[in-house]
């Protein structure tokens, strides 16, 4: 009986928690939405999805191409920019650029999805300038989009979106990729506190593993070999060849075994954040992410670092 009780509770604190993120922001067709990174994968996705819904798009493209591409299949009401999140003078042109677009409206939403996965591999194989150059696409760049829309954001009492990771939330490999979004769960949560008072929301969205360019094998698997192929002659000692072929190997696998083709599944949990009356502060699509990561992220260290260590190649001179 008391079994039963509890689990009527639960179901209708499902139910009503359904019913009240269900939802969604009234006046599409009078709202702006501004993303980063919408030549390929999630934010090209994103923006289109976003156009058929009926908001009015402002795709930020790294490539002309991917402009022609995106506008081939948008309605008028979606706007292409050409934008760098690694150049303040781009960033800045086109803020310059939305403040005339949107006038008195204000922006309804950024989200910053614009990122890169190399350079990767073990830390020790990496340069200062290897950090700098991904913390400019992933970290400073996100900083700098946000703050160049802010005032705009207020006025409309919209919406700041981060696109962090799991990989935000736990470090299983080396390299600047998971420092890049631990860096943007920290600006994410204080900028949430920041701009509450001012009716701003700020959300984040952290994926598990999705089958986006970001996770192509081959273009990581040849990064590595480039990675390698510029170590000193010492260094390749100390790791040995099998730790290289190992890693390529179990890269391909590991991908494989994880990588989520429906890239819809983040869409969704985006156009939550940007569309809900009620959205959430966190979303963590895949079921990687909800059942392998982020429980992971919260066990105690010696018990996460067993784990990991037990399924990565050693180095040559390894003492585990
Ligand atoms: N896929 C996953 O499994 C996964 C998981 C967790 C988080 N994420 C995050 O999701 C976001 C989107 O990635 P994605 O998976 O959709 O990969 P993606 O297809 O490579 O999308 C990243 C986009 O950012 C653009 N970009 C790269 N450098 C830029 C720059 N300096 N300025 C402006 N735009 C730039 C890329 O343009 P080009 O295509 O022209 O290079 C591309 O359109 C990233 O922040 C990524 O870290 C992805």
């Amino acid at each position: 009986m008391l079994f039963l009780s509890i689990l009527g509770l639960v179901a209708v604190w499902y139910l009503y928690r359904w019913y009240k993120e269900s939802e969604r922001v009234s006046d599409k067709g009078n709202k702006y939405v501004y993303i980063t990174g919408c030549d390929s994968g999630f934010g090209n996705t994103l923006a289109k999805y976003l156009d058929k819904l009926g908001f009015r798009v402002i795709a930020g493209c790294y490539t002309e191409n991917g402009e022609i591409a995106l506008k081939k299949v948008s309605s008028e009401r979606l706007t292409t920019v050409s934008l760098d999140v690694t150049k303040s003078d781009s960033v800045k042109k086109v803020a310059d650029f939305i403040k005339t677009h949107v006038g008195e409206k204000g922006l309804w939403a950024v989200v910053n999805n614009a990122g890169v996965a190399t350079p990767s591999g073990p830390t020790d194989w990496l340069t200062i300038d290897d950090y700098k150059s991904m913390l400019a696409v992933n970290l400073m760049g996100v900083i700098d989009v946000t703050l160049s829309v802010l005032p705009l954001i207020k006025k409309a009492r919209g919406r700041v979106v981060n696109v962090a990771s799991v990989f935000g939330r736990i470090s299983p490999f080396g390299g600047p990729y998971c420092v890049s979004k631990y860096g943007v769960e920290s600006f994410n949560d204080s900028l949430r506190l920041n701009m509450a008072p001012f009716g701003v929301k700020v959300l984040c969205i952290e994926p598990g593993f999705f089958k986006t360019s970001v996770t192509d094998t081959v273009m990581l698997q040849n990064h590595l070999r480039k990675l390698w192929d510029r170590l000193s002659q010492d260094m390749k000692d100390d790791y040995g060849q099998a730790f290289l072929e190992t890693t390529l190997q179990e890269l391909d696998q590991r991908f494989q075994q994880f990588r989520d083709g429906d890239l819809m599944k983040v869409v969704h949990c985006m156009e939550h954040a940007i569309a809900a009356v009620y959205p959430r502060s966190r979303y963590s699509p895949g079921w990687d992410a909800k059942f392998l990561w982020l429980p992971m992220s919260y066990m105690p260290t010696w018990i996460a670092d067993r784990f990991f260590l037990q399924y990565s190649p050693k180095p040559k001179i390894s003492v585990l």
